[in-house]
């Protein structure tokens, strides 16, 4: 197995899979976590094969993306298994896959985990804040129908995975319910120094939202 080998072929067929990707995990979110990845592994010392990988396939089962209930891990499993890359590796890489979204981490121990997810999960997370996460927050909402923002729902913060699953309000909310939270939950110390900026950022834009909703500015 040659590792560049490899990373070329699962790109090829990611960018095929995530074509016509509507609900904010394109191509380009993965190049994204990508470099994010990358910036973080700087100063921690984690494989980067592992988290190439992780990267790579980290959203090719998620539900949103194959249109189902659940999501499906056997479609990255079944990826990695094509390409002859050792055993262990193949498990490393599913257990950062399985674990790392943001429903699922509610009820993983982090402490327990390995450097490579701490960065995976750094790296897709910081990709949900700033700019881009307020972009994809409202690129999500409209992939679904929902409204920008219903001043007559609250946000509903849970710390139940299966209870955030059902979570259903307006844009506007998954701020409080999710984006607002991800600067207190960065494993690294690159992660948190970049999610402070983003944060701070999506508090201002809330700000400048809500006084426009109401006719103030
Ligand atoms: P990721 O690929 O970063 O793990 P998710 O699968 O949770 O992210 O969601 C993809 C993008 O859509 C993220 O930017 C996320 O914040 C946004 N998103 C997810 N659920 C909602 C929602 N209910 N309302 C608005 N945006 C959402
Ligand atoms: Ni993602």
């Amino acid at each position: 197995m040659k590792k560049a080998t490899v990373i070329k072929h699962i790109e090829e067929v990611v960018k095929r899979r995530l074509s016509s990707e509507g609900t904010g995990h394109d191509w380009w979110h993965i190049q994204r976590v990508r470099r994010n990845a990358r910036l973080i592994c700087k100063s921690e010392k984690a494989d980067l094969f592992i988290v190439d990988l992780a990267v790579l396939l980290h959203d090719v089962g998620d539900r949103k993306v194959i249109q189902q209930e659940e999501d499906d891990y056997s479609v990255a499993e079944t990826i990695l298994k094509t390409q002859g890359i050792p055993h262990e590796v193949v498990q490393q890489v599913m257990f950062i896959i399985k674990n790392m979204s943001f429903s699922k981490s509610l009820n993983t121990r982090k402490d327990l985990a390995p450097k490579e997810f701490h960065v995976v999960q750094d790296a897709d997370r910081l990709d949900a804040m700033g700019a881009i996460g307020i972009a994809r927050a409202f690129a999500y909402g409209g992939s679904k129908a929902r409204p920008l923002y219903d001043p007559t729902k609250k946000a509903k913060t849970t710390r139940n995975a299966k209870a955030y699953k059902k979570l259903g309000s307006s844009s506007l909310h998954h701020f409080e319910e999710k984006l607002f939270l991800l600067k207190d939950l960065m494993n690294t110390r690159t992660a948190r120094r970049i999610a402070i900026g983003r944060h701070r950022y999506m508090r201002a834009f809330v700000t400048q939202f809500l006084s426009e909703w109401d006719g103030k500015r």
